[in-house]
C-alpha cells in the first residue's frame, strides 16, 4: 500500500484494485500523485468542511464510490454521488478489501447556505488492502475505544494531534500506546493558527512504534 500525504487530514491511497482519497480538502500547491480520473473510492471521515473539501467535484469527475456514514450519504446523493453508506463499528468487504468504520469524538454537521445539516457520527477508517491496515482516525479527541484498535494490528495510524479541534501532542501520544500501531504518523496540525502543533514532538514522544513525518506531498509506503 502507498499513502501519499495531501495536506491537513487528506491523504491519497494506492493499493491493488483500489485508487482512493481520504477526506479530500486539498491544498492546490502540492503535487498529486494521482489522476482524478482512475480514482475509484473516496473516505469521508465527517462532514466537516476541511474533510468534505471537494468530495462531490472528485466524486462526479471520477465517478468513484464515496464511502461515508448514512447520513452524509443521503446528503451526498442529492448531488448525484456514487455513495456507500457505513457506519460506527461495520465492516464491509469491497472488492479491494476491508474496510471498518470506527468511531470519534468530535461533530459532524454539514455547512450548507441553507444552514447546518446534520452529518451523522463522525467516524474514522480502518483500511485493509492486501493484508496491510491503515487507521485513519477523522478528528477526534482521545478515546479508550481505541484500546480495541489494538486488537486490529494496525500497521500505519494515521492521528490528529493539532489540539482544540481534536487530540492534542499529548493524547495522540497516549492514541498510539493505546492503539500500538507500527507506524504513526500525525496529520491535522498547522493548517490555521489554532491548530499549531510540533510533528517532531508528536514523533520524538512516540516510544513503541515509528514515528513519520510526512511533508505535504510526501509519499509512504508499507
Ligand atoms: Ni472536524
Ligand atoms: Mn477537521
Amino acid at each position: 500500500m502507498k499513502i501519499q500525504f495531501l495536506g491537513h487530514s487528506a491523504f491519497y491511497v494506492e493499493g491493488e484494485g483500489v485508487k482512493a482519497l481520504i477526506d479530500p480538502f486539498l491544498d492546490q500547491d502540492i503535487q498529486q500523485e494521482f489522476k482524478v480520473e482512475e480514482l475509484n473510492y473516496i473516505f469521508l471521515t465527517h462532514g466537516h468542511g476541511d474533510h468534505l473539501g471537494s468530495t462531490v467535484t472528485l466524486a462526479k469527475a471520477s465517478g468513484a464510490t464515496v464511502v461515508a456514514n448514512h447520513e452524509i450519504c443521503l446528503y451526498l446523493s442529492s448531488f448525484g454521488v456514487n455513495c456507500h453508506p457505513m457506519h460506527i463499528g461495520g465492516r464491509t468487504t469491497f472488492p479491494f478489501g476491508k474496510v471498518k468504520m470506527t468511531p470519534a469524538l468530535h461533530g459532524s454537521g454539514i455547512e450548507t447556505d441553507e444552514g447546518v445539516i446534520n452529518g451523522g457520527n463522525p467516524g474514522g477508517f480502518v483500511i485493509e488492502i492486501a493484508g496491510k491496515k491503515l487507521y485513519h482516525a477523522g478528528d477526534t479527541g482521545l478515546t479508550y475505544d481505541m484500546k480495541l484498535l489494538q486488537i486490529e494490528e494496525i500497521d500505519v495510524a494515521l492521528l490528529p494531534i493539532g489540539g482544540n479541534f481534536t487530540m492534542d501532542v499529548e493524547d495522540a501520544l497516549r492514541a498510539v500506546d493505546f492503539i500500538k500501531p507500527k507506524v504513526a504518523i500525525p496529520m491535522h496540525y498547522n493548517t490555521f493558527p489554532v491548530i499549531e502543533a510540533s510533528p517532531t514532538t508528536f514523533t520524538q514522544g512516540i516510544e513503541k512504534a515509528l514515528g513519520k513525518v510526512l511533508a505535504p506531498g510526501e509519499s509512504f509506503s508499507f
